[in-house]
Order: structure tokens, then sequence, then C-alpha cells
């Protein structure tokens, strides 16, 4: 292999390049440039490339998992996964006499490959020599349809440089496929799909397969049409799981041959599909697709449409492109598709199989920036959770509770997916995972229903499902608290907060904590918003609601009592402290395991190892306390802790924020947003830093190998969400938007176009005078802004908003 040597990234802002073939680095860049529309998506591998150690290619379909159970440390332990579904890539090539094509095998004169970001096209450029001197040069280009979810197709041009002869073209759909992304999970059951049959019908082959226990049918269809001088030959070849076309063609010196291969895909959980045979419906959906050409075109037009709506200004530089970068991704995972597919957020997109794809709290740093700009994708994504009520509510009732209490990792129906052993890779052991205690993913829930009330006004949502999932999971909080007589105040026990390092006291038989601070505040606010909520409803919508729920008549008294006396811990000095207890542990040798360790992000994992723990230190993984501050502003935290009867003075925030900023080590990717959020406005430039470092977080791969099993989708929305709502001071609370703008040393000004409350196009920039907010004209009526806490004015369609600190607001 001759690896041209690297040249750094390019810096445009639609563009990701990388120049050369790196083997060590391929995995990152194939979850890099994984492509995806929201119902399925495939990682960016090569098409000649099968799961080694160098690559995986991987395809995985939203909300499509399969459960098996597996025999690990001597117990047998059930998982389930985002099912790696059969691969529709390979495609290889060969010259008379010569090898298939593989960049391993070859004398490589050049290589790129580049992601488009604004088209959705993955291209890639190549020149190889093989042994007998023969030169020849290949384009490539891929696409996973942003206009039809179900198609895919890849256009591959072949030029014999310097000879001719018959070229053979190898194109296939591979089911002989499982799940060996991730090397922590090889000890566990990997094979999701049992092989169906495979077909051909002309050059139409298909492949049809089942997953093992939860029985979804995948199909998969695909054309491979040569475009070549001279006709070429077909025959198929077929063996259990894989089936392929081989196609040759005679080819002239320095004659091009292009090859198209248009696939379909489709699955028995499609709606207005062919029910349980999803073959019929992937054969003929690839039997009328068009060529590539308009494929792209309708492609490249659907992403244009989708560009309009979420373009994020940052005011350009290699920031620009990372923003690029992470919106792209968002929209890969989560889009217009969605809507009509059951499938949460999965904290790893659809790009790779860490986390078995489950879905966690992270949607409470995606789905805000979306209910600004795609706000029926939010509702879609809240509706993965309404439909799994049920199931929630069936846990609160096996714990004791009543109200819904949402698992901590979520799949396919809403049970609690989380694993009750993870392997520390450090030390080679098996360890029980209490992350389940992580009860605080109800709160992100109820905060993300109330974000999209405020986005989008739609009391539809909150007088019916919406509503529902609101009050069942405050009424769980209500009935999870408990009365101290001796202290006149409700306690929270057994829970663990964000934070993962700690999940038991030290030395503790049974797991979980007390008085976890963001538990117990998120709780009291959900508490008081769901009096709120009830407030804001009709009578008539009100008294349905509280029938759709069986609330009872002392039920709202419990929440007022509750949201009232829940109990919050401080340190001696105001810290709010992370739980009760948390004052009593070890400090930290900070600079000791660092200066042995080097990268001590995941210090659980180091301390585990030497038979020590990160519950005995005052040590975090990721913000904890600090999300109180990213969720809630100044103001409304001073509200909540005085209805709490708890001092919050100008003080609190800044003194808890130094408190904790020097005791994490930032394991989760989630952190460096926390930290830039809570920093934005007292220490603008270690905010810069913290943003940047979550711009670097999937791109730069800061965790050390993380990101080649999936990229993180909270941090990369979570980027977003800082340059739309932290860095503008966006707020929205009581039907006003407040805005505020303080923007970090590296971006001169902020520029997006938001719908809110259904006025599409509202034209927001900020700069360093001030910002400017302005409405499309529209037969809508006026909505409220203000500059921070400031007077509230009235904003009509067709006009702009001036706010400038220190000024009167003026209309421009
Ligand atoms: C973090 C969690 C997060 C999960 C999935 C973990 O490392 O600690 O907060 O939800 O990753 O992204």
């Amino acid at each position: 292999m001759h690896a041209l040597p690297e040249r750094p990234l390019s810096t445009k802002s639609w563009h990701v390049v990388y120049q050369g073939f790196e083997p060590a680095e391929e995995r990152l860049r194939e979850a890099l440039c994984t492509l995806g529309n929201g119902y399925f998506a495939t990682r960016g591998a090569a098409p000649e490339a099968s799961a080694g150690v160098v690559h995986y290619p991987g395809t995985y379909v939203a909300g499509c998992y399969d459960r098996l159970p597996s025999r690990i440390a001597g117990r047998t332990v059930v998982n389930e996964d985002l099912v790696n579904v059969p691969n529709w890539l390979p495609l290889t090539f060969r010259a008379q006499n010569g090898d298939w094509f593989a960049p391993e095998r070859f004398d490589l004169l050049d290589y790129r490959q580049e992601l488009d970001l604004r088209q959705g096209l993955l291209s890639r450029w190549l020149r190889f020599r093989d042994a007998a001197g023969r030169v020849t040069e290949v384009a490539q280009h891929r696409l996973v349809s942003m206009d039809d979810p179900h198609l895919a197709a890849l256009q591959t041009t072949i030029r014999a440089v310097n000879w001719s002869g018959a070229l053979e073209i190898r194109s296939g759909l591979d089911a002989r496929v499982s799940n060996r992304g991730v090397a922590r999970y090889r000890g566990l059951a990997s094979k999701h799909l049992t092989v169906g049959s495979t077909g051909a019908d002309g050059d139409l082959i298909w492949s049809d397969v089942m997953t093992e226990t939860s029985a979804v049918r995948i199909a998969l269809a695909c054309r491979t049409v040569v475009r070549a001088s001279e006709p070429a030959r077909g025959e198929t070849h077929a063996q259990p799981g894989w089936i392929a076309r081989h196609l040759t063609v005679a080819v002239g010196r320095d004659e091009a041959v292009t090859v198209e291969k248009i696939v379909a895909l489709h699955t028995s959980r499609d709606r207005a599909g062919d029910g349980p045979a999803p073959v019929a419906a992937a054969r003929r959906a690839v039997a009328r697709a068009s060529d590539f050409a308009r494929l792209r075109e309708r492609h490249r037009l659907a992403w244009a449409r989708l560009w309009r709506r979420a373009h994020l200004d940052i005011g350009g530089g290699p920031a620009q492109r990372t923003i690029n970068l992470h919106l792209f991704h968002l929209l890969q995972t989560v889009s217009p598709h969605t809507v009509g597919v059951d499938a949460g957020v999965p904290a790893r997109g659809l790009h790779g199989e860490a986390y078995r794809g489950h879905v966690f709290w992270d949607e409470l740093f995606v789905l805000p920036f979306l209910s600004l700009r795609f706000p029926e994708v939010v509702r879609a994504l809240l509706s993965y959770r309404v439909r799994r009520l049920p199931a929630a509510r069936r846990a609160a009732r096996e714990a004791g509770h009543t109200g819904a209490m949402y698992p901590w990792q979520s799949g396919s129906d809403g049970r609690e997916e989380t694993q009750v052993l993870h392997l520390n890779p450090r030390s080679g052991r098996w360890l029980p995972d209490n992350s389940r205690l992580q009860r605080h993913v109800g709160l992100a829930i109820a905060y993300n229903i109330w974000q999209y009330y405020q986005a989008t006004g739609d009391l539809d949502f909150l007088a019916s499902e919406g509503g529902e999932v609101f009050l069942e999971i405050a009424r769980f909080w209500a009935s999870a608290a408990t009365f101290d007589p001796s202290t006149d105040r409700y306690d929270i026990r057994g829970v663990m907060g964000p934070d993962e390092y700690h999940d038991a006291y030290p030395g503790a038989a049974t797991p979980g904590l007390d008085n976890n601070a963001y538990t117990n505040v998120m709780a009291a606010w959900t508490l008081w918003r769901a009096l709120d909520l009830l407030d804001l409803l009709p009578p008539r919508r009100q008294k349905e609601l509280c029938e759709r729920v069986a609330l009872t008549e002392d039920e709202p008294a419990r929440f007022e009592d509750v949201s009232r006396r829940l109990r919050v811990i401080f340190h001696h000095d105001g810290v709010i402290s992370q739980f009760e207890g948390y004052e009593n542990l070890a400090e930290f040798n900070w600079e000791g395991y660092r200066s042995r360790y080097g990268d001590i992000r995941r210090l659980d994992r180091v301390l585990e190892a030497e038979g020590d723990s990160t519950n005995r230190y005052k040590a975090s993984k990721q913000a904890d306390v600090l999300m109180l501050f990213y969720l809630l502003s100044a103001d409304e935290l001073r509200a909540l802790f005085a209805r709490l009867g708890y001092r919050f003075d100008r003080e609190t925030i800044p003194k808890t924020v130094a408190y904790y900023l020097t005791r994490t080590s930032h394991g989760s990717t989630l952190s460096a947003v926390v930290h830039a959020w809570v920093l934005a406005r007292s220490d603008r430039l270690a905010s810069w830093r913290f943003f940047l470092e979550a711009l670097d977080s999937d791109l730069h791969d800061v965790q050390g190998g993380t990101t080649a099993e999936g990229i993180h989708l909270g941090a990369m929305a979570g980027t977003l969400d800082l340059a739309q709502r932290c860095y503008t001071g966006l707020e929205l609370r009581g039907d006003v938007m407040r805005l505020a703008p303080a923007l970090p040393p590296g971006v001169p000004g902020l520029a997006m176009e938001l719908r809110y409350r259904r006025h599409v196009g509202l034209r927001l920039r900020a700069g360093p005078d001030g910002v400017r907010v302005g409405l499309p004209p529209s037969a809508r009526p006026p909505i409220e802004v203000a500059l921070g806490d400031g007077p509230v004015s009235t904003l009509p369609p067709g006009h702009t908003l001036w706010l400038r600190p220190g000024r009167t607001d003026g209309r421009a």
C-alpha cells in the first residue's frame, strides 16, 4: 500500500476531504462519512470492503431492533441491538486475469475521498497500478436518497488508462452480516438475521431476510447497469446469504465504463408497504427507479430544501464546516422521513453499533434545537415516547410507584434495555451496570415536551398525548418523593444523576444515591409546569386530559406540595451539592492521575482496573448539577429555588460552576457542550474553548476510538443548540421569545431562520450591535419578544425588531 502523504482536512464549509488511504483511520472515516435519510443509513465503507480489522460496513434502519440472549460471566443476559441489515454496497471489478480491486492489494497512485455535505454525496477518486503495469482510474459517487427514503445509489466510472481488454464487475447484496462493530461486545450474541432467500430476474437481484426474534422482514433489491461502448454480458451468482451480478464488458485503452447500482430497501415495519413481504415493494421500487443522474438531482433538491430550514450561519471559518457536518449527521439520523417511522433518537446516530442503537436522555440535547426548525419531526420523536407510555407505566408500578418511569435505555418496545453487566476493557472484568437508576430520563422527556410547546404553541399536543406523558412523568416524581417530617421536606432516594461515576455510596451494598440535585430540582420544575399545563387548557380539554390520566382531585395539591418542598443539599459555602453526602467524599488527585495516565476521561475504568472506584471521590464524568444551568435560565432558577424556599443568590451559579469545573473529567462528549453553555456569560473564552472541543468531539474523535463505533448525536446537536439558543440567549418562556446575545470570541455573528409559533422563516441575526428579529409577512398573529428579562415588545408579521442592550427596543 502506498498511501499519499496526508494533507490537512479541507477547510471549505461544505466538504470533508480525506487524502490517501489510511487503514488505521478507515473506521472513523466510515462513521463520519455515513449517508442516511432518517429511514436508514449506511456507513461510509468502501464498496469493495468487507467487515474486518480495517473496515466495518454497516447499514441500520431506524427503529429496527432484535433481541438475543448471550452467556457471559456465567450468566445469561439478553441484549437488544439496532440490527446491522444486509449490505447493499458490495461492488468491485477486475481487469482480465487480475485480482478483484481492493486498495490494500494494489499500488495506489492517488486516493481521495470527499463528503459533500450540501449535496449529501460521498465520492471517491482513485488511481492504481496492478502487477502487470495496468493503470486504472476510478471515480465513485454514492447517495442514500433524501428524496425517496427507500432508495440508495452508487455510480462507478472505471477508466482503463493504459490498457484494454475485458473488465469484470461484481455487484452484490450481502446478507451474511452480523453486529460485530464494537470490540467490547464481541462476547455477546451478534447474529440477528436468519438468511431467507435470494433471487434474480434479469438484471434485478434481491435478498430477503428476517430478524431472529423480532421477526422483522428486511428486503433489498438492486439493479446494476453498465454503460459502455459495447454491451455487457451478465450472469448471476448466488450462495447462501449472497447474490451478485457478474458483468463483463470490453474496454478500450483510455476508455471509461460507468456502472450504476440502484438499490431499494424495504422492511415489514413500513407503513403502506407490502406488509410481511417487503421484498415485493423493494423489487417494484428498484424496477421503477430512475437512473443515477435523476436520482441524484432529486436527492440534491431534497437536501436543498432541508438546508434552507436547517442552515445556521456562524460567520464562516473552520467551525462553520463542523457546524454543517453536525447538521448533516443530525438530519441524516432524524429527518422529515422519520415522521412516518416508529423510532426515537439513537444516541450514536444510525452510524454504528455503540450503545446498541439505544435511545437515552440524549434527545434533551437534540429536540430543543429541532423544535425551532422541524417541529413536525420533534412531534414524531416525542410520539416514540408516547407510544411507550404503557411500558413506562408498567415499570413505575413494578417499582412500587404511580405514573410513568421511562427506561434509561430504550429500544423497540419501551422496556428497560440497559445492560445488567458491562465490560471494562482495561481490567477485562464484567461489572454490574447500575446506570438504569438514571430515572432523570423522564425529566428530559417532560422538558422537551414543554420546549416543543413553547416553540410551536401546539396546545393540541399538550391537551392530548403530550400532556398525558407530561402528567404521568410528574405523577411518577410525586410518588417517588418521600416525606421526611424531621426536615419537613421530600426526598428522592436511590437514584443516579447524569454523572455516571457515582452509582452508589462508597462501600454500600445497594446502588443508588439520595437527593441528586439535578433530579430533585428538575422534578420540582416538572411538577410546577404540570400545574401550569393544566391551567393552560380550556376547561373542557383540561377535564378530558384529567380523565384520560385519571388524575384524582388531590393530585394537583400533591404536585404543588412536592414541587415546593423537594430537598436540595448545599455545601457549607452555598455550592449546590451533587447529592446528599457528596461533600464527604475524598478529593481526587487529578494531577497525579493525569501525569500517570495522560487521558483520564474514562477515570471509572482506570480506577476500577486499580481495584478502586470513582464512587469514593469528588470526581464527575460529566456535568450533573451544572445541567440545571444548562436547561434553565438564571431567572427561572431563581424563581424555582424561591418557590422551594432556598436561597439562590448572584453567586450561586458562578460558585457552583467553578467548583465542578475542576472536578470533572469530561468522560462524556455531552460534558463539553454543557460547560460551553454554562460559561457563555461569565467566561467567554473558556466557553469558546469548550465549544471548540465539542465541535472536535467526533471529527477528531476526542474520546479516542469511540466515534468509529457511531457518532455522538447529543454532542453534535448540542453544538448547534449552543449557536442557536445559548449564544443568542434565546429563551422561550411564558409565550415570550427572550433574547440576550453573548457571542464567544470566535463568532463574529449568528444568523438563522426559525419556525416559531407557526411563523415560517423568522429571521434572527445576532451581532456585536445586538439582535434583530424579523417576521415575514403573513396572516399569523404577532409574537412577543424581549431583550433578556426586559420589557416585552410585540412583533407583527412583516416587521423587524432590533434589540440593543442598553437601548430602547426599536422597530427597524
Ligand atoms: C453518558 C450519558 C449518555 C450516554 C449515551 C454516556 O457516556 O454518560 O449521559 O446518555 O453516554 O450518549
